[in-house]
């Protein structure tokens, strides 16, 4: 296996790309939350190269960051005013070692869907035929555009001719140039110095590489991939969609394979990066991004936006968005709940409807059950936080942060003001503005006392549905009450009736005196 490893992959990315009509670099653009030519790395890297290379040019400055990011061992290779694949490829020998012997592997960097495996299929076919150049080559039903694969009567490479400088039999031609090669690296940079810029561009093309080749009686053959996906390059957003739903189409169909259950492939997107548990439901509608990793047994979705987001095994996300974030197992989250960066909810805990967070970290039990903002939090296991409650956390220049103990319970439509703590085991009362500490097993109560006037609505809305309102229940209210005394004076005029020396009814108390001696109570 390791002389099979290439000497060197060269991922050419200095083009310019202005079908894009973009002022982001065209190999910066994502599909399946990578870059375009992280895409190219990974799929190099994959095949262990001993040296990798980069080719940039247009926009060299992001480019080149953002590919010592991606793989900070990659070699950045600065293409100069030369245009052409050819001088690309030659101003990345420049910069590899100058002793290299083996075999060069060129790939592009717009290519997103190509995978190690194909790569690797192609070195071992050039090695295995001994070949000078392999190239991938690719049958297309309308090959415009593209340069086309000229063979001899062995079946071998004989040339490739550009469409540009092709003539109408050429033209005709189905089998194409990928793009993707396998050269001896010997052979390559020797060819490449012969190599001109006499053609319809004006450009240095490494296509030339491989008549040269053949004029020197080497042996160059094609490496035809029937899975057209993987030698297809973006050139504008068109093909950038295609290739993002087909790459999604994949990654939804492997996360299936390793035990996902994805209700509907269609509307669901996941990230190349991603890894999913088996036995995990994906309901319709969800966008899971990024490095999250989604345990097993857990119910995702609907209509649910993860980014960089941890979940533990049989967790629930309903209905939520989130990012920089992690789920506990068991836990529950929505639906309608906006988690954001910093967030940490427990084992078994509960972020519920319209709650939103940010730096909080949620203790194992604990819930927040209802519309809730809870900002710079620290929450205790098993505590409860009443619906409503806002951590306010800013002050207009600073942010404090908020600690409610273990077992505590804020009561609903209260407001903590940051820095504050809350003991273990303390309560807040219902509606409370907590503004100093609460120690362990205290009761905080922080309302003033209610106060109830009687007759303020018949005396300030009278003639109001209001005003009826209350003139209806307290009638109602009063005939009730009527009742229920005429009830009891006759229960006590039955008793005493049964009874001998039984009292006259003019004796007894009267109904009426009591009905308005509670009624002015009101
Ligand atoms: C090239 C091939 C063509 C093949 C096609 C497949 C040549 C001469 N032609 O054509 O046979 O069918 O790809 O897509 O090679 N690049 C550089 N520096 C440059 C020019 C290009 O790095 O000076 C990079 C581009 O960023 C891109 C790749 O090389 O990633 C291909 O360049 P592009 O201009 O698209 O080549 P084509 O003309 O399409
Ligand atoms: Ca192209």
């Amino acid at each position: 296996m390791s002389d099979l490893r290439p000497t060197a992959v060269i991922v050419l990315a200095a083009g310019e790309g202005t079908r894009m009509k973009s002022t982001t670099p065209k190999v910066l653009h994502t599909i399946g939350g990578r870059s375009l030519v992280a895409h190219a790395i990974r799929a190099a890297r994959g095949t262990h190269p001993h040296h990798l290379a980069v080719v940039v040019r247009h926009e060299r400055d992001r480019v080149a960051e953002h590919v010592s990011q991606v793989d900070p061992d990659a070699v950045v290779a600065d293409q100069d005013e030369v245009k052409g694949t050819g001088r690309a490829v030659e101003c990345a020998l420049e910069a590899l070692p100058a002793d290299l012997d083996g075999t060069v592997v060129v790939t592009y960097g717009d290519v997103p869907l190509l995978t190690s495996e194909t790569l690797a299929g192609l070195v071992a076919a050039h090695h295995a035929a001994g070949n000078a150049v392999t190239v991938i080559t690719a049958t297309l039903d309308d090959p415009t555009g593209y340069g086309r694969v000229l063979r001899d009567e062995a079946g071998d490479v004989a040339a490739i001719v550009e469409q540009k400088d092709a003539d109408d039999e050429q033209r005709a031609i189905r089998e194409v140039n990928s793009g993707l090669y396998a050269f001896d690296v010997t052979v390559l940079r020797e060819a490449l110095a012969e190599v001109g810029t006499d053609n319809a561009q004006g450009e240095k093309y490494l296509t030339d590489v491989i008549a040269i080749a053949r004029g020197r009686g080497l042996t160059v053959r094609a490496h035809l991939v029937a899975d057209l996906w993987q030698t297809e390059g973006v050139n504008d957003k068109v093909q950038l969609a295609r290739l993002g739903a087909e790459l999604n189409r994949r990654t939804v169909e492997q996360a299936m394979r390793d035990g996902a259950i994805v209700i509907d492939p269609a509307t669901t997107w996941i990230d190349a990066d991603v890894t999913i548990g088996p036995d995990t439901v994906v309901r319709p509608g969800t966008q899971i991004h990024g490095a999250s990793t989604i345990g097993r047994d857990c119910v995702i979705g609907p209509e649910t936006t993860l980014t960089d987001v941890e979940v533990g095994d049989g967790a629930s996300v309903v209905r939520t968005q989130a990012e920089l974030a992690e789920i506990g197992p068991g836990a529950t989250v929505g639906p309608f709940s906006y988690l954001r960066p910093g967030t940490r909810l427990g084992a078994k805990g509960k972020i519920g409807g319209f709650v939103e967070t940010k730096n909080a970290v949620i203790g194992d039990g604990a819930k927040v059950p209802h519309l809730t903002y809870c900002g710079d939090a620290t929450i205790g296991e098993g505590a409860n936080i009443g619906a409503g409650t806002i951590f306010a956390n800013y002050d207009g220049v600073t942010k404090g942060h908020t600690t409610v103990g273990a077992h505590s319970f804020v009561g609903s439509n209260s407001v903590v003001v940051a820095p504050r703590s809350i003991g273990d085991g303390a309560y807040v009362a219902a509606g409370s503005a907590v503004v100093s500490d609460v120690a362990p097993g205290q009761l905080a109560v922080t309302r003033a006392q209610q106060r109830n006037i009687d007759g303020w609505v018949a005396r300030r809305r009278a003639g109001t549905k209001t005003d009826e309102a209350a003139r209806a229940a307290r009638a109602a209210d009063a005939r009730a009450e009527a009742r229920a005394d005429a009830e009891a004076a006759a229960e006590v005029e039955a008793a005493l009736a049964s009874e001998p020396g039984a009292v006259s009814s003019n004796d007894r108390l009267s109904t009426d005196r009591t009905t308005d001696t509670k009624d002015a109570q009101r």
